[in-house]
């Protein structure tokens, strides 16, 4: 009876498939750990593995790095489940180049690599994007291609994945992963959260992704080269049903962040205060989106009381460049609060602009397509494109900021670029920064 069960087993090549299948790492993708020298590895396994080991090291596997698993139980009918497991490689040694894989004795991943950066004049350069699903990826070749090509050194993808990672059973989720891969393995994917995460709060978002901070990756910051870039959720602020605690939360964590950002000592190190989040606060697009309102949520807070509206906040803080997708197109305005255009040196909006600069990137490609834009063109909107394509961000040094749009229609070609110039950051002229909570935190700081 035994032998015969046994030989079943054996030949049985399900069996087979399967034990190879679950124990083997996939979906692998790296973020920055709390500072840019550390990274965090994140994969998945199907079924569970005794540890989660990275082997790496400059030039070999020398180094060992452990860290630890967490079942993922997505919310639909199958409830389909799979191991993620996280390892953090600390204390990197800059600029090196790292070789890696990931796994346990169980299975081993293939080998990838990373960069890390230079420690002093570093000049990050960033592949900027949202709304990027599975089908219909426009970008995804053209950045596989730049990131192996070691052109970036990080990844911003502003919300929106898959389309949507919660659907088929999360099977949609596992494929993005599976495609991003080729991108995520070699550069920090850094995120924030879309309307297309919503599904069962957030979970396949927040499970899947390692960022920062450890708040389920919806807000965070990470100091990169001159830029203090900060990541948001805009998604607190339209599913309420979720509570209106983590729209407070986070609000209040967001002020506290700007505060100590605007430290002297931390601004000299950090002049560039960079914003990411999903939905605009301003966009000329032709749809219902929030965005084409005049009181959009994420501007001017929650209705009639106006309370925790974000462009104040940001533009008091002396933020330099907010950057949003969820429209499908590409959008540069000129330097605006509260709908008025405050441009900078006479030659050059962008010279010592007197407000913010807003870029609407959400055009990577998904199922969903482009979107238009109204005939009528406001006065702030600077330049709109409906191609497919990505942003490019490099941070020269504390004046100079270069940005520039890639179409994918037109294979790769530039079709907008610009400098942000600033001799000083510091708040805008109309701005009111709370000194007093800035010294507070200094105070605060001293203390630990
Ligand atoms: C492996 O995972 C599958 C699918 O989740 C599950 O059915 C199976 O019981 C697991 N096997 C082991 C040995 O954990
Ligand atoms: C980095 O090194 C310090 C000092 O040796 C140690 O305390 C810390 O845990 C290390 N960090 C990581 C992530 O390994
Ligand atoms: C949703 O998740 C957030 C944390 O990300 C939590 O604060 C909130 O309570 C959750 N809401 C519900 C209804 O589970
Ligand atoms: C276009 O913009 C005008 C004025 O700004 C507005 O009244 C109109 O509703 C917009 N049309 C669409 C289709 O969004
Ligand atoms: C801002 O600068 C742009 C480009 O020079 C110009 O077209 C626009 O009219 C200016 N807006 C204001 C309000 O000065
Ligand atoms: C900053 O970078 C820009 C662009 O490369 C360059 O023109 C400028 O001289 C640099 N400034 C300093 C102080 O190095
Ligand atoms: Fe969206």
């Amino acid at each position: 009876m035994w032998p015969l069960c046994l030989v079943f087993l054996l030949i049985n090549p399900r069996f087979v498939y399967n034990q190879i299948f679950w124990y083997q790492p996939e979906q692998v993708h790296l973020a920055y750990g709390d500072t840019v020298n550390e990274i965090v590895v994140t994969w998945s396994t199907f079924n569970d593995t005794t540890e989660s080991v990275v082997e790496y090291g400059i030039g070999g596997f020398i180094l060992t790095a452990k860290g630890s698993s967490k079942l993922f139980v997505d919310g639909g009918d199958a409830k389909h489940s799979q191991y993620i497991h996280t390892v953090r490689l600390g204390n990197l040694t800059y600029n090196s180049r790292y070789v890696y894989h990931c796994g346990s004795s169980q299975g081993w991943s293939d080998e990838f690599w990373f960069q890390t950066p230079p420690e002093a004049n570093w000049q990050p350069h960033l592949a900027i994007f949202g709304d990027m699903g599975n089908e219909n990826a426009q970008s995804l070749a053209r950045l596989q291609q730049e990131a192996q090509r070691g052109i970036y050194d990080a990844i911003l993808h502003v919300g929106d994945f898959a389309y949507d990672m919660d659907s088929e059973n999360a099977e949609v989720g596992d494929a993005f992963m599976r495609q991003i891969q080729s991108v995520a393995a070699y550069l920090p994917y850094m995120t924030c959260a879309g309307n297309h995460e919503e599904k069962y709060n957030f979970s396949n978002y927040k499970e899947r992704f390692s960022m920062p901070g450890g708040s389920g990756s919806y807000m965070y910051s990470i100091n990169i080269g001159p830029m203090h870039v900060i990541s948001i959720s805009t998604e607190v602020y339209y599913f309420l049903n979720y509570g209106i605690k983590p729209l407070i939360f986070q609000y209040e964590w967001l002020e506290n962040d700007l505060a100590k950002a605007n430290l002297p000592e931390n601004r000299e190190k950090q002049p560039w205060i960079v914003v990411m989040g999903h939905r605009p606060m301003y966009c000329s697009n032709s749809n219902t989106d929030d965005c084409t309102h005049h009181e959009t949520l994420t501007r001017v807070g929650l209705p009639f009381l106006h309370f925790f509206g974000l462009e104040k906040l940001l533009y008091d803080y002396g933020v330099d460049l907010e950057i949003w997708a969820h429209e499908h197109s590409y959008e540069r305005l000129w330097p605006i609060y509260d709908y008025q255009v405050y441009n900078g040196s006479y030659e050059d909006p962008y010279v010592n602009p007197g407000a913010p600069v807003h870029v609407v990137t959400g055009s990577a490609g998904c199922k969903e397509g482009r979107e238009d834009f109204n005939a009528t063109r406001p006065t702030w909107s600077a330049l709109i494109s409906r191609d497919y394509g990505y942003t490019r961000l490099k941070a020269y040094n504390a004046s100079h900021l270069y940005l520039e749009q890639v179409s994918d229609d037109k294979q790769g070609a530039v079709i907008d670029s610009f400098w942000i110039i600033k001799d000083k950051h510091e708040p805008y002229k109309f701005a009111r920064m709370d000194w007093a909570k800035v010294d507070s935190l200094r105070l605060k700081n001293l203390e630990v």
